[in-house]
């Protein structure tokens, strides 16, 4: 008898975990599904209680088992730019409008990131005419849904500074799914950029840093010379780089080891097409430019004169220390053996002749 009533109240207490816990729970989605978003993308949250009509419930939407909704009556909630405060835990509630039912959602746990950043590679960074360049996009926290878009420099003659305006890579302008692109028969020196975006509303990421592609063989229609002709050079000796080809108009640019671009008037004068470095000259990558036309590209280690002397300062006494240390404990070895076989007497002649020796 007490049996089956627990038997029953067992049955009764399942059919309820199964009607309320499992088959009948409405769900939650969020679109887009992205992780992470990102500060300032946008998305609805839309609560489906798999049950009727829509319009047959109301809904409400919570954050961390916080109340959001403001209109009960829409199963849908669109979310104005996100923050990274919107992070956290999220479910819905469909309250029947006639019916006592209520049907909670699964928890979907969002993460808002900072601001997307872009990185450029490309590979090889030193071609050879023909060569085929990848240029690749990498969007940092990573997260799926972009777009890709390449864009190349083109040095601005009008500008007295560095600057260089950006076209868009042929059939850039809806973007590209993958994230890399190829560039068949590379042939020149040239910078390229990045950017991506997705959603709807559109959001975009900025650009990513220039990386630059750079070419070592000859382009009779832009040539960089290096005067003297070899890549080691110190600071203290001028350097000239000559520019010659189908331009009137040349520039010499540099970029360092970080990537950052200058040109001739921070570390040298131009003069005509020649640049010459003054001791603000540091090691990095030289080449020529003009509006159309870009130049091999020269590696130069510049070594600084002052550090190469200080580090000769060191060796001189390090030098003369270890030759002396190693003549006495020869000739303490000699006198070791010569004393064992010999009286004293020989001593002194054995010393005389060790340091005549010498
Ligand atoms: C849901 O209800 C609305 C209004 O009550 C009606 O217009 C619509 O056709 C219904 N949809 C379905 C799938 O029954
Ligand atoms: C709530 O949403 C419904 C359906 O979209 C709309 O008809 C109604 O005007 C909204 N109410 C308020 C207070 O915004
Ligand atoms: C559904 O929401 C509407 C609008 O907020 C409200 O007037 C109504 O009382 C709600 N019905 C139930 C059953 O919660
Ligand atoms: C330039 O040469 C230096 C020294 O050999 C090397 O460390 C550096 O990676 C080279 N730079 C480029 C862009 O190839």
């Amino acid at each position: 008898m007490g049996h089956t009533l627990f038997g029953a109240l067992g049955l009764f207490s399942l059919n309820i975990l199964l009607y309320c816990g499992h088959a009948q729970d409405a769900l939650l989605h969020i679109e887009p599904n992205w992780s992470p978003l990102f500060t300032g993308e946008k998305v609805s949250f839309i609560c489906d209680s798999r049950e009727g009509n829509d319009t047959d419930w109301n809904y409400s939407f919570s954050r961390n088992d916080h109340l959001f909704t403001t209109n009960r009556t829409e199963n849908r909630y669109k979310s104005s730019s996100l923050t990274r405060g919107d992070s956290g835990e999220y479910q819905c509630v469909a309250d029947h409008k006639i019916r006592p039912v209520t049907r909670e959602s699964n928890k979907v746990s969002l993460t808002v990131s900072g601001v997307p950043r872009p990185v450029l590679t490309v590979s090889p960074s030193w071609t050879s005419p023909g060569d085929s360049v990848t240029l690749t996009c990498s969007v940092e926290p990573p997260s799926a849904g972009w777009r890709f878009f390449w864009y190349k420099a083109v040095p601005d003659m009008s500008s007295t500074n560095n600057y260089y305006t950006f076209e868009l890579l042929a059939g850039g302008t809806t973007g590209t799914e993958q994230d890399s692109y190829i560039l068949h028969g590379q042939t020149h020196t040239a910078g390229y950029k990045c950017r991506a975006e997705r959603g709807d509303p559109v959001f975009y990421t900025q650009y990513s840093d220039v990386k630059f592609v750079w070419s070592g063989g000859v382009n009779p229609a832009a040539s960089l010379t290096v005067s003297p002709h070899r890549l080691q050079h110190f600071s203290t000796e001028s350097l000239s780089l000559i520019c010659e080809g189908n331009s009137a108009e040349w520039r010499v640019k540099k970029a360092d080891e970080d990537g950052f671009v200058l040109p001739c008037s921070y570390w040298g004068e131009m003069t005509g097409s020649t640049c010459n470095t003054d001791t603000r000259a540091s090691s990095g990558v030289y080449w020529c430019e003009s509006e159309t036309q870009s130049s091999n590209a020269a590696n130069i280690t510049i070594h600084n004169p002052e550090e190469a002397a200080s580090s000769s300062v060191f060796l001189v006494p390090l030098v003369v220390g270890l030759v002396s240390g190693v003549l006495l404990i020869i000739l303490l070895l000699l006198f070791l053996r010569r004393y064992r076989k010999s009286e004293a007497s020989s001593l002194s002649r054995l010393v005389q002749a060790s340091l005549l020796s010498l």
